[in-house]
């Protein structure tokens, strides 16, 4: 029978009983119908005013297996009476034989207590020639009502696993004050027709069914990375961050490494990690990008606004050739109070093109930007990075990196581990613990990890460090101004949320499109 059909009986089936009994009870009259279709049923005459209905939550008192063979057969105990009874004597040890050896066991104590049988030697004996199996009775009764009132007898019960106790809703239904023994004729639509000729005034129309749930929409789903990378996002601005723009994917050696103070011969920058451009085979010298300015000029303006903070006040023209000149000078020599590394700076090194290994090279750029007008700030990038690393189950040659940068006067480490505690609480990851790190242009440099409520575990979570003088200094930056940063990918607490242990299954060509688009939205907040 089809749903429909079926739910229009059960419809008709509630009409014709509340013709002759109101109110009627859905437990009571209605017992083999499934909760959701009477409800359904109810709904639908309730929508229309013909009927009326309270909803009642009750235990409901089963049998398990045991309990309904015991129901069959007898209790335990009056088993074990009832074998001595037609024996007049059983020895003990073959009591088990007669009666199995359950029975045997529980029933043969029970009998005992009762006073129905006795020991004589190693046999039982009869005491009582006539006995009633209350615990048979107790359980016939609740098999067929369902109940038990005595609560103490109950949890008995219970704790011998003779019962179970589950909640049923049921209803107690009054005829409504539109109640008509049969659903009336219902007009759908209203038509031209009807307007003309005024029929619309008397018509009948079927009532709007707002709970009714909505057919699955084959619309666009957002990409998990994506709804976790917004929730970033969200948490970022919160806090008063400015989005950074990372669209170079392909930057130079100097914004890559260089500017970081990471020496030429670092293993970081060789073929094992990074990804080199062989076409063009070179980079400019740094100079002024009027594009990425102009994206930078417009989050900072967004910032303002909102924050009804003073646009910049001084601009101190950035001199790049100069930067350059104390990238090198820095490296090779040693200056702004550094030994430096000692080494011959090659600016063909400097200036190869790589796929960018991490966002920090955005960060610097940033920085760098940030002497024009040296002040507190704060910025946060969420994107791409490539490394040249094998392929396995946590790990993919390009990813995501979330990461943020705070620049202010003054700043202390202890200051960077309590921003740190308060951020990732807010993706629900709380008792930090700092493990110290080296980064080449951090100093000094800390592992974050974090414990996860949700999956109980230790997990590492990130890495973040104080900017060093040899990279702030070169771009012109007050020694005083200080500057936090830290990163993370954006895939890790992804895959925790989601609960996908093969990163393969978030990103690349093995990503089922399926569980792009039947996934939650999430909250990090919520595990
Ligand atoms: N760039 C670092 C990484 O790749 C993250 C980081 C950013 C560390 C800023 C310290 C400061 O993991």
């Amino acid at each position: 029978v089809p749903l429909e059909a079926q739910n229009r009986n059960v419809t008709q089936d509630v009409l014709d009983l509340l013709d002759t009994k109101s109110p009627l009870q859905t437990s009571e009259d209605f017992p083999s119908i499934p909760q959701p279709e009477i409800k359904a049923a109810l709904d639908r005459l309730a929508s229309r005013s013909m009927v009326q209905y309270d909803t009642h939550e009750k235990d409901q008192v089963l049998l398990t297996k045991e309990s309904e063979t015991i129901v069959a057969d007898g209790s335990h105990e009056y088993k074990v009476w009832d074998a001595v009874k037609q024996a007049g004597k059983i020895p003990i040890k073959e009591l088990p034989k007669v009666v199995g050896a359950d029975s045997a066991k529980v029933g043969q104590g029970n009998a005992f207590k009762n006073k129905w049988i006795k020991k004589d030697g190693d046999s039982l004996v009869l005491v009582a020639e006539e006995v009633k199996d209350t615990t048979r009775d107790i359980l016939k009764d609740i098999q067929e009502t369902k109940a038990l009132s005595d609560t103490k007898l109950l949890n008995d019960l219970k704790k011998r696993k003779l019962v179970t106790t589950s909640k049923v809703l049921s209803y107690s239904v009054t005829k409504g004050p539109k109640y008509a023994k049969e659903i009336p004729v219902e007009v759908t639509d209203l038509t031209a027709e009807m307007l003309a000729s005024g029929a619309w005034e008397t018509a009948n129309f079927k009532p709007y069914n707002f709970n009714a749930l909505g057919s699955s929409q084959n619309a666009g789903a957002l990409h998990p990375l994506n709804k976790v990378r917004q929730e970033f996002r969200n948490i970022f601005f919160n806090q008063g961050f400015v989005e950074m723009p990372t669209g170079h994917f392909v930057d130079s050696g100097f914004w890559n490494f260089d500017a970081l103070f990471v020496p030429q011969q670092h293993p970081a920058r060789d073929m094992q990690d990074t990804f080199f451009i062989s076409d063009p085979p070179k980079a400019d010298k740094p100079r002024s990008d009027p594009e990425t300015e102009a994206q930078m000029d417009a989050m900072e303006a967004g910032y303002n606004r909102l924050f009804a903070t003073a646009e910049k006040r001084s601009t101190k023209p950035r001199d790049y050739e100069q930067y350059f000149q104390n990238i090198k000078e820095v490296h090779q020599n040693g200056a702004f109070g550094s030994i430096g590394y000692r080494y011959p700076w090659s600016e063909d090194e400097c200036l190869r093109l790589v796929l960018r290994t991490h966002t920090t090279a955005v960060s610097t750029w940033v920085l760098h930007r940030l002497a024009e007008d040296p002040r507190p700030a704060r910025y946060f990038s969420i994107d791409r990075v490539f490394r040249n690393e094998t392929v396995d189950a946590t790990h993919l040659a390009e990813f995501h990196q979330i990461e943020g940068v705070i620049a202010d006067f003054g700043l202390t480490l202890g200051g960077l581990m309590r921003f740190l505690e308060d951020f990732f609480s807010k993706m629900g990851i709380e008792n930090l613990r700092f493990k110290p790190a080296y980064n080449p242009y951090t100093e000094p440099s800390m592992e974050v990890f974090g414990y996860h409520v949700g999956l109980g575990k230790w997990v590492e979570i990130g890495n973040s460090g104080m900017f060093r003088p040899e990279m702030l200094e070169p771009m012109g930056l007050p020694r005083d101004l200080r500057v936090y940063g830290f990163g993370l990918s954006l895939e890790r607490p992804t895959m925790i949320k989601y609960g996908v242990s093969n990163i393969r299954e978030l990103l690349g060509h093995k990503v089922d499109l399926g569980f792009i688009e039947s996934n939650a939205a999430v909250r990090l907040d919520k595990n």
